[in-house]
Order: C-alpha cells, then structure tokens, then sequence
C-alpha cells in the first residue's frame, strides 16, 4: 500500500532523513542532512540522480514524492498537475520528514 505523501504545514523544519530512490530499476538507500536538498544527498551517495540547472527551472530532476515531505524553495518547472501528481524537484526539495521514498521510473 502506498502511503498518501502529506501537505507540509509552511512552517515545517528541515529534518535530517533516511531516504530511500528507486531510479532505473535499482533501489539506492542513503542519507540527507537537515538542510541539504535531496539531490545533493543523492549525488554525495554516489547516486546518479538527474539534474541540469539545479535551480528549480529545467524540471530534469523531477521525481514522485511516494512517501515523506518535503519543502521547496522554489519549483518554476513544476505545474499545478504535476504537483498534484506528486511530483517534486529533487534540486529544491528538502525533506520535513525523518523517512523519504522517491520513485524516479515514474
Ligand atoms: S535540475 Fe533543473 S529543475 Fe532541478
């Protein structure tokens, strides 16, 4: 069963989390500081995560949020669909929750 990923209250805290990525059909486990975005924590793991821009413009690391929250400083790429689809920007996704599962073979 999939978990519903929550609505962040706007003054959630960054949280240090345990993340889990499923990319390419391999599953990767690794940490993420409080404060680091979840793709920095991917790519110090040694995890090929896409990314281009790494700024919130290019969508290239887009990737559904199946479990977990997170807060965004911005997400230009994202619209309002792919937002209610779960979809995230890993490049400004900071997790506010202590366990994360993201699902890049979406
Ligand atoms: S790498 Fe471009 S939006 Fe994240």
């Amino acid at each position: 069963m999939t978990e519903q990923t929550e609505t962040p209250k706007e003054d959630a805290a960054p949280v240090a989390a345990e993340v889990t990525a499923r990319l390419n059909g391999e599953e990767h486990r690794f940490s993420c500081a409080a404060g680091d975005t979840l793709l920095d924590a991917a790519l110090d793991a040694g995890v090929p995560a896409p990314c281009s821009c790494c700024e919130g413009h290019c969508g290239t690391c887009m990737v559904q949020l199946v479990e977990g929250t997170v807060i965004m400083e911005g997400a230009l790429a994202l619209s309002r669909r792919d937002k209610a689809r779960g979809l995230i920007l890993a490049c400004q996704a900071v997790p506010t929750a202590p366990k994360i599962v993201l699902e890049y073979d979406w």
